[in-house]
């Protein structure tokens, strides 16, 4: 039964959108999984394991309507024949068995999409360059291909109500084809689509008409669409014609989900955007139409989604990061366990998925992805495999996900931290710029350890192997980490620099994190690509440390594209003065002068410089494991032990991938694994038509 603070009633309110109805007022927006139509059996369990958390309505990724809209690599969802139309049953199934209503985003790219899969001319509102970077251009759509357009649009609506869909909508956003009909900036036409505001939002009108048409004595119509005109500070809208548009057709679809033109403020970083950012843009909206409008905003916080809904700004609490951090965040917030819930960081490492074509993961969900490949629930696990006791040593991300998990199991686990403080690398991280949202990775692991009688923690506990061989614990495992390099060794250097010092003027992160900082102008040598440099950069600017960041890449923080946070690095290091150098690797340092060399002409230039900061690769700090690993073998002490090394002390990586590794070891502990074949594969169904 559930025993929910009655103060959050009104999310269990159920909402009617047109002919169906939602069981509450948690709603999963449409996000990639980087699984779409290629992975059709793993997205299905994804999705299923939301609405078994309690989402009332779980919607797909963007979803193709016609192979003239292909996206590969990215790997959309796609409506194109019967074995798509098979493909969605399996995730409608699933998600109706949980009682909520299944969603999907029919979506045309127009200039997005250069079709580079199906070889397909794209087609938009005008003959429009290739929106990110193709050297493709779309075809001008004439009378006949608007008509062609609003076919497919319908014949895909049909197939969507044939595979169980109960939300349709008409994707009319994020620089999508809608989008340049809607905008007078892109519709340069001069036909009944162009021109006057009524023309511009013709399209869109007639797909909602056509889709209703086809579909609505079923499925309820949804539209996307972008509160702003883009262009405003942070937080501060530039409303323009989007009111007016919004006007014209407020009361032609069933749902309104709502977002904003700046995707990277949209779907922004904890470090540059927080909770409810969107509310702003929101302001006008609920005036304007009687129909249910949701939108988004890294809702974890159960107390800021009612007072979104009481305030009268959403009907529902849109959510994608969260949904995929906690799928039970709304069961938990329902059972009033609010304090179980797994927040979102804000990382972006979700995206990562849709940007590298691989199934998605998540730093504080480990079992996202593996719901069907490897039968992983995220909130059920299987009991313990025996009576034995394991020690875990370190209590970073990989250490506390294991002692968590494996406490779940019911194992006896005893979890030892050199350091007082717990948390690892989350804790000293989560104190650089803008990180502190991070330190949720440790807070849930912390909580939900502290309620557990079986797992005992020590702190300030340093282990040396003979302390480890004392405890007698049946099972090791060694999660103690990494340390940054200080001697140039990363992707640039493959050796150590060898004209390189004096030491006491070269300094790495964990210097940083430390509080040894700098004092005069610095060369920071990301060599890591990913947000390290630049918060490292951040740092010292805050102190009034001059910073020269220095980078082979050709952008700052290259990774941080596929976290789509790289532009937003970039611009706070303008703004902070950091002098940016791409293209180049650093190569010698004498405590007076940088080295540096261009990685096009191997030209060597020279930057006055009174420390380097070298963010480039890092040691795993596995000394006790190597030593306990010799003493076994060399069969002091029990040999009936195991012994195992996760996360960072394994091999140094992305957060994720420490907490997927801590999961990884407590699920398998005690099992049978197939050493060859770890996971299922999925494939595709073909069925013509
Ligand atoms: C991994 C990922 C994939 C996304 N894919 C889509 C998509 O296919 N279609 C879409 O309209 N929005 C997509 N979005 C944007 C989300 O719908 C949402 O607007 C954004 O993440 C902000 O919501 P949140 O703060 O709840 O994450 C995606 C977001 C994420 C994190
Ligand atoms: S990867 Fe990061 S941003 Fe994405 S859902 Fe997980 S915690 Fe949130």
């Amino acid at each position: 039964m559930s025993s929910r603070d009655p103060q959050y009633d009104v999310l269990f309110e159920p909402v009617r959108i047109g002919p169906v109805t939602a069981k509450n007022r948690f709603y999963q927006v449409p996000h990639c999984t980087g699984l779409g139509w290629l992975r059709p059996r793993m997205v299905a369990a994804l999705r299923g394991m939301k609405a078994e958390g309690g989402w009332a309505v779980v919607c797909t990724e963007y979803c193709s309507i016609h192979p003239a809209s292909d996206d590969l690599p990215h790997p959309y969802a796609s409506l194109w024949d019967r074995g798509d139309v098979k493909a969605h049953a399996l995730m409608t199934e699933q998600v109706h068995a949980h009682g909520a209503l299944a969603g999907v985003e029919l979506w045309y790219g127009g200039a997005r999409t250069a079709n580079l899969f199906t070889n397909e001319v794209a087609v938009d509102v005008s003959s429009r360059p290739n929106a990110i970077g193709a050297p493709y251009q779309t075809r001008r759509m004439d009378k006949s291909d608007i008509r062609e357009l609003r076919r497919w649009h319908r014949n895909a609506a049909l197939r969507a109500k044939e595979a169980g869909f109960d939300v349709v909508y008409v994707y009319a956003t994020h620089g999508y084809l809608l989008s340049n009909f809607l905008s007078a900036r892109t519709n340069t036409r001069t036909d009944q689509y162009g021109g006057c505001l009524e023309n511009r939002v013709r399209l869109v009108r007639e797909l909602i008409e056509d889709t209703k048409d086809a579909v609505g004595d079923k499925c309820a119509v949804a539209v996307r669409f972008a509160a702003d005109a883009g262009g405003g500070a942070d937080g501060d809208p530039v409303i323009g014609e989007q009111r007016e548009m919004l006007a014209l057709l407020a009361e032609y679809p069933d749902l309104w989900d709502i977002n904003i033109k700046d995707y990277s403020y949209e779907m922004g970083v904890s470090r540059f955007v927080k909770e409810g950012a969107l509310e702003a843009y929101m302001s006008y909206v609920k005036s304007i139409t009687t129909k249910p409008v949701v939108t988004v905003g890294r809702f974890t916080s159960p107390d800021t989604m009612v007072s979104q809904v009481k305030r009268g700004i959403v009907d529902f609490i849109g959510a994608a990061r969260p949904s995929i951090a906690d799928p039970f965040l709304p069961k938990k917030i329902e059972d009033g366990r609010t304090e179980d819930i797994c927040e979102c960081i804000g990382c972006n490492v979700c995206y990562i998925g849709d940007s590298k074509s691989v199934p998605i993961r998540c730093t504080q969900n480990p079992t996202i992805s593996e719901e069907w490949r490897r039968g992983w629930h995220p909130e059920k696990i299987a009991p313990k495999g025996s009576d034995s006791t394991v020690l875990v040593i370190g209590a970073g991300p990989a250490g506390l996900e294991a002692a968590r998990a494996l406490g779940r199991r019911g194992y006896q686990v005893l979890l030892a931290e050199a350091e007082r403080r717990l948390g690892g690398r989350i804790t000293r991280e989560a104190a650089l710029p803008g990180l502190s949202e991070w330190a949720r990775v440790r807070d849930y692991r912390v909580q939900q350890i502290q309620a557990m009688a079986n797992v005992e923690t020590y702190r300030d506990s340093t282990m040396e192997a003979n302390d480890v061989l004392d405890v007698g614990a049946d099972h090791i495992v060694v999660a103690t980490g990494a340390r940054w390099r200080a001697d140039g060794v990363g992707r640039f250097n493959d050796t150590p620099l060898t004209e390189f010092g004096p030491p006491a003027q070269i300094f790495t992160p964990d210097d940083i994190m430390k509080g040894r900082v700098p004092e005069g102008a610095t060369v920071v040598f990301d060599d890591d690509h990913y947000y390290m440099g630049s918060v490292v950069a951040e740092r010292l600017r805050a102190e009034g440390v001059p910073v020269t960041l220095v980078t082979p890449e050709n952008t700052v923080s290259a990774w941080g594209e596929y976290t789509y946070e790289q532009v937003r690095i970039h611009r706070r290091l303008l703004e902070l003065d950091v002098h940016i150098i791409t293209a180049h690797g650093l190569t010698a340092y004498d405590g007076r002068n940088a080295l540096i060399c261009c990685i096009y002409t191997g030209h060597v230039q020279s930057i006055a410089a009174e420390a380097v900061v070298t963010v480039t690769a890092r040691n795993p700090d596995d000394a006790l494991y190597r030593t306990l690993e010799r003493r076994i073998d060399a069969g002091i002490g029990d040999t009936s032990r195991s012994l195992a090394r996760i996360g960072d002390c394994e091999a140094p990586a992305i957060i994720a991938s420490a907490v997927f590794s801590g999961h990884r070891y407590a699920r398998e502990l005690d099992t049978v694994v197939n050493p060859d074949n770890r996971i299922k594969y999925d494939r595709v169904f073909f069925e013509g038509g």
